[in-house]
């Protein structure tokens, strides 16, 4: 019996809070039937957004995957339409900033599914804020998910990519990490340290046949992004989460004597002006978004 019988369990319908694409013809255009059959990827930051898009786009590519975020529902109904594209697939559920989790998480994995030969990089924390007014405590939380999390993810399943001659590590960046914009600290500064991190994991392996790339997003209808609409941005200035999975698929299919990136950005064609000063108010109003804690508003001048 439920505990509470009025209340029911809310469906997948009402935990999709991602809206599906608004333009028609959207989403991975895989061309070869099943491109990445036999491969197995690990999407960091499965629950939600860009990363359970991407979860679902390498499973309709014939990838398995393991879903990794901490919230429980979301990632059951991830892996409701993962299963839909009849691949194997493994829900965990981890905290990726907790100590041993990244290290944890590819065992686990492995053991369900086998060595991993993709590495999606997703999770991240969104904190912002002028320098002078961050809390030491914020800026290392940042970059503890944002950097390195990405890192010890990485490190873990490198060796084994490196011994059998291929694989790739995806880093979801921003493009915000290209611009110097007013209060977009610390978030924007991970994303720029990621961006050495892939080319520098790029350049120490891709003679073995490994490698790595950072897709650089501009401005994407996600939780993250809360209501750009509300802040006077145009639908047509917006990206759909599918889109972002598009590129990561369409470059994980490139032959492999093609080199691509390794700074991968993606934004809307059409982009008013007026995007930029709205992204700096969102960055004023954001000061800290975290997917399950929901969006909170910190109070400047918070002690440590
Ligand atoms: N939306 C945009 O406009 C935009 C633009 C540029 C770049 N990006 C980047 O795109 C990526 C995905 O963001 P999104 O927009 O899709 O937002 P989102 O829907 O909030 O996705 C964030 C994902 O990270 C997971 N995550 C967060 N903290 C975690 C932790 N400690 N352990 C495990 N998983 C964790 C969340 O899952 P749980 O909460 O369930 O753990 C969720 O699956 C991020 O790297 C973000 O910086 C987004």
């Amino acid at each position: 019996m439920p505990a509470h019988p009025s209340r029911k369990e809310p469906g997948c319908d009402a935990l999709r809070t991602t809206p599906p694409p608004r333009r028609a013809g959207r989403g991975p255009q895989v061309t070869e039937d099943r491109p990445l059959k036999g491969k197995v990827a690990l999407v960091a930051g499965a629950s939600s957004g860009i990363g359970a898009s991407i979860a679902r786009a390498l499973a309709a590519a014939g990838a398995s995957v393991a879903l990794v975020a901490r919230r429980k529902d979301q990632l059951a109904c991830v892996e409701r339409d993962v299963a839909g594209h009849e691949v194997p697939a493994v829900t965990l559920i981890a905290d990726l900033s907790a100590d041993g989790a990244p290290k944890e998480t590819v065992a686990a994995a492995e053991r369900a599914l086998g060595p991993v030969d993709i590495l999606v990089n997703n999770a991240a924390l969104a904190r912002t804020g002028p320098i002078h007014d961050t809390n030491p405590r914020h800026w290392r939380q940042a970059f503890h998910l944002n950097l390195d999390v990405p890192f010890l993810l990485a490190r873990t399943v490198l060796p084994g990519m490196r011994e059998r001659g291929h694989g790739w590590i995806v880093n979801i960046s921003s493009e915000g990490s290209l611009l110097q914009a007013d209060w977009s600290a610390p978030y924007s500064i991970t994303k720029r340290a990621l961006n050495a991190l892939s080319a520098q994991i790029d350049l120490e392996n891709r003679h073995l046949g490994v490698r790595a790339i950072a897709v650089l997003p501009g401005w994407v209808r996600t939780d993250l992004a809360q209501d750009p609409e509300s802040l006077g941005v145009g639908v047509t200035d917006l990206l759909d989460p599918s889109d972002i999975a598009d590129v990561v698929l369409w470059a994980l299919t490139r032959p492999p004597a093609v080199s691509i990136g390794p700074l991968i950005p993606v934004r809307p064609v059409s982009r008013s002006a007026q995007t930029l000063v709205n992204w700096e108010q969102y960055l004023r109003t954001l000061r800290h978004y975290d997917a399950s804690g929901g969006h909170m508003v910190d109070v400047p001048g918070i002690p440590e």
